[in-house]
């Protein structure tokens, strides 16, 4: 596979042999560099950040570090390569050649998936956008940033298939992805979790830990699919996913790492007192955003998920892994689960599996999300700490589904309303927990220094120390933009 790293967009598929796309895209540049400017961190834009770029998709274009200004990042188009002859590999068009083009029949449903994926990438940006401003380290700022700019290559792999392979439409897509704004009354990001603020950090790292991981499994569902250019797009993009994850998970540990040190310096005391972030409000953002992120897999039984099974558009998580699944068809069998009934009551329900696609597929989440709070825990326990973080029920503070804006408890009972009214604060951060830590969130760009409510990382990054110079900010007073 060619890769050009020469021309204006940075690709490996083959741009320079299609002008038309190529004069499409590099109109969209210059209003996405606008956009970046506009709704990328604020206050940032000059100066030198140690940022890895993608470069090819082999495991060499990985190691590409440098300090680069984020708006000279070189936002590039990459698939992993093509596989000669590959199939559909399931529902109802199993064994048929994989599309290399859009199939008539789906072309609407296409578009609303790749619309849905891409509207997540620059909304992410701007619900972080100010969190540059109050980084507790050069090294997490760095790190804000890498993730800033591999969602802005996110929107251009998702931005590409729109130009390519739906014509106009697809660039009047295009067009309105850097229209809509995170949090805009008037003219809002598709789903709910990407209008939720980001205000603090341990906010942000909550989001990469839970919501990027939403993005991993949506992402590799859309991987399976039968439509190649949008399996070897999102293949691609699940290789930087990991490292947002491994942010979020690293960043929560090292706040819980700290806490547990302050409490141990001073058993029995309010950690507050000494500026850490207590145990029980690590819990109630976990609490938020782990449910926030279950709302992002759509309806339990669904129609839409179906469909997009049968046609070979959305596979489930691993479809093709060998040994995962033995039948591709999900035909003839249910999935058991329960449903709430009103009042407190459930019942037991088979929903046909391809109905219950998204059910699947947020189970393997939540299998994955409790990996890392297993971890979470083991740095409690090892403090000699009495605590356990646990992931909520899926019926607790939900606004999507059949769980949805019912009074049911973290636990998940049902307790009703006036008592979850009461008891909410217990769970869900409060206005006094959240400008508390607001209160903590004050900037050290220090080399090697860190704020005091989290412990520093282990090591740094690409074999440099906590104590490199990952930001090179400029001389330039007025360069503030
Ligand atoms: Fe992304
Ligand atoms: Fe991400």
């Amino acid at each position: 596979m060619r890769v050009d790293l020469d021309s204006k967009i940075p690709n490996n598929v083959g741009l320079s042999d299609d002008r038309k796309l190529q004069r499409a895209l590099e109109a969209w540049q210059p209003n996405f560099i606008n956009w970046w400017m506009d709704m990328g961190p604020e206050g940032f834009q000059m100066d030198q950040i140690y940022l890895r770029t993608a470069v090819s998709v082999d495991s060499k274009g990985w190691a590409h570090f440098e300090h680069v200004k984020m708006p000279d990042y070189r936002w590039g188009i990459f698939l992993t390569p093509n596989e000669e002859e590959k199939l559909i590999n399931f529902g109802d068009n199993m064994g048929q050649p994989a599309w290399d083009k859009v199939p008539g029949d789906w072309r609407t449903e296409l578009r609303r998936i790749i619309v849905t994926q891409a509207d997540t990438e620059p909304a992410s940006v701007e619900q972080q956008r100010l969190l540059g401003q109050c980084a507790p380290s050069m090294y997490d700022l760095r790190n804000l940033f890498q993730v800033n700019v591999e969602e802005g290559r996110h929107l251009w792999a998702m931005v590409y298939l729109l130009h390519k392979y739906f014509g106009r439409d697809g660039r009047e897509e295009g067009e309105d992805l850097l229209v809509r704004r995170s949090g805009n009354v008037d003219s809002p990001r598709i789903l709910g979790a990407f209008n939720e603020p980001i205000a603090d950090w341990l906010s942000f790292f909550c989001f990469t830990y839970f919501t990027d991981r939403d993005g991993k499994y949506q992402l590799a569902s859309l991987a399976e699919s039968g439509f190649d250019p949008l399996a070897r797009s999102c293949r691609f993009m699940l290789t930087e996913e990991a490292h947002h994850m491994f942010v979020g998970e690293t960043g929560v540990s090292r706040v819980i790492q700290r806490t547990c040190e302050l409490m141990k310096e001073a058993p029995g005391e309010d950690v507050t007192t000494r500026g850490g972030i207590p145990l029980d409000i690590i819990q109630k953002y976990v609490n938020r955003w782990f449910s926030v992120s279950m709302d992002l897999f759509g309806g339990e039984d669904s129609s839409n998920a179906a469909a997009y099974f049968a046609a070979g558009l959305k596979g489930r998580f691993n479809e093709t892994k060998p040994g995962k699944y033995a039948d591709h068809l999900a035909l003839d069998q249910v999935y058991e689960t329960q449903k709430p009934k009103g009042d407190g009551a459930t019942e037991n329900v088979e929903v046909p599996l391809r109905r219950a696609m998204n059910l699947l597929l947020r189970d393997e989440y939540k299998v994955d999300c409790q990996k890392g709070v297993d971890r979470w825990n083991k740095v409690i326990k090892r403090a000699g700490i009495n605590f356990q973080i646990v992931l909520p029920s899926e019926r607790f503070h939900r606004n999507q589904g059949m769980w949805a804006n019912q009074p049911w408890d973290p636990s998940g009972n049902w307790i009703g309303q006036e008592a979850y009214d009461k008891r909410i604060g217990d769970w869900i951060a409060t206005e006094a927990d959240t400008q508390y830590i607001a209160s903590l969130m004050k900037p050290v760009y220090e080399v090697g220094k860190i704020a005091p409510w989290i412990a520093p990382p282990r090591t740094g990054l690409n074999g440099n120390g906590f104590d490199f110079e990952y930001v090179k900010f400029s001389d330039d007073p007025y360069a503030r933009i």
